[in-house]
């Protein structure tokens, strides 16, 4: 199957082409990193950033990664252009994908940011819709081949994730999923994949969408072997290797009063330094931030040097963004002829897969 255009949703791509993705960025991670050398892949290429949300991680790693390749981002903030109002959402797509290289958006409405690929010449990202957060997928599969346990491999981990089924804990499911792995949620009944919980909608809507977000999960699992619980028992998180949360509050217009969910969730489903341990002696802490202290998680957890990756995640949005850059937009060739660094023979190696897989 040849890559996709957009990155919209990991579902649409292989698991030979996100790891392919992940290589890329492990690669251009150590080039920047250790041997500060910058592939100006994308030299004088043009990306157009659209939020219709707050947002820190995403904002700051899609700009400075466009700088790195040697491009440059603009910013949309909401309200600054046309977006499905007095202009149609296609013109509007066909405008920017004549102006840019490539495009990102964090939308309010999953359909719109499906709505400018189909419309736009150039890729699309999916900075995070209601649905699903892929980019945060990457930043979290790196981290997990970053820190893989000793003597495993991706496909022998578990993922737990704890609390509310958010589209973050959702997209967990289809990487992990996609991945082989065994994942976990951990949480109450009423907020758990399977009941589509955060789906805006009739109860009946809700339903039929956490079937069908089960349907996807499973199907992935045919194909790589993982496996997928959905409990509220914590039983379900033992010999968990990550312990993934994510805020309890509730997402965009579904957002409910931080007490009602206290009542939800705590303390049961509260990361703590003790349900870390249950999970297991080397159990891992991942988060996707911004956190809410004191409320999913402590800040025992959070700040241990050990056993949280929060931190570590957080910068691998930027490195993963950077390769999935590289990876879908239109690349400068990388005139590194006359450059010494260590990582040379792997982003070569890296850059040649893509080619291979967009063939
Ligand atoms: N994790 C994440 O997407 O963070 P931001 O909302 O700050 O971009």
């Amino acid at each position: 199957m040849a890559m996709p255009k957009d990155f919209i949703d990991t579902n649409d791509f292989t698991k030979e082409q996100i790891l392919a993705i992940e290589d890329l960025g492990l690669a251009m991670k150590k080039a920047i990193k250790v041997d500060g050398y910058y592939p100006h892949l994308l030299r004088n290429k043009s990306l157009g950033m659209i939020f219709q949300q707050v947002s820190t991680r995403t904002r700051i790693s899609f700009e400075t990664a466009m700088t790195d390749l040697g491009g440059h981002a603009q910013f949309y903030g909401p309200g600054t252009i046309q977006l499905g109002g007095h202009e149609s959402l296609g013109d509007t797509a066909r405008v920017m994908g004549s102006l840019l290289d490539v495009m990102m958006a964090r939308v309010n409405r999953h359909k719109d940011v499906e709505g400018l690929a189909a419309g736009s010449a150039v890729p699309v990202i999916n900075g995070m819709s209601e649905f699903n957060h892929p980019t945060q997928e990457m930043g979290d599969l790196m981290t997990m081949l970053e820190n893989l346990p000793e003597g495993k491999r991706i496909e022998d981990c578990t993922l737990a994730f704890i609390g509310d089924a958010t589209q973050v804990c959702v997209s967990l499911m289809f990487i992990c999923s996609k991945m082989g792995m065994h994942f976990v949620q951990f949480g109450p009944k009423g907020h758990q994949i399977s009941d589509g919980a955060l789906h805006v909608g009739t109860p009946e809507e809700r339903a039929a969408f956490g079937k069908r977000l089960m349907e996807i999960g499973e199907k992935n699992c045919k194909e790589s072997g993982g496996t997928i619980v959905i409990s509220d028992d914590i039983e379900s998180i033992k010999g968990a290797d990550f312990v993934y949360t994510d805020v309890w509050y509730g997402l965009y217009d579904q957002e409910e009063s931080g007490a009602s969910y206290m009542d939800v969730f705590y303390p049961k489903y509260q990361v703590t330094m003790d349900m870390m341990n249950y999970a297991g002696p080397n159990s891992k802490f991942m988060h996707c931030l911004p956190a809410t202290r004191g409320e999913e998680v402590v800040d025992e957890v959070m700040d241990d040097p050990e056993r949280s990756l929060c931190w570590v995640e957080a910068e691998n949005r930027k490195h993963s963004i950077r390769a999935l850059l590289a990876a879908l937009a239109k690349r400068t060739p990388l005139n590194d002829e006359d450059v010494d660094y260590s990582a040379k023979a792997e982003l070569h190696a890296a850059l040649k897969k893509i080619e291979e897989l967009q063939a």
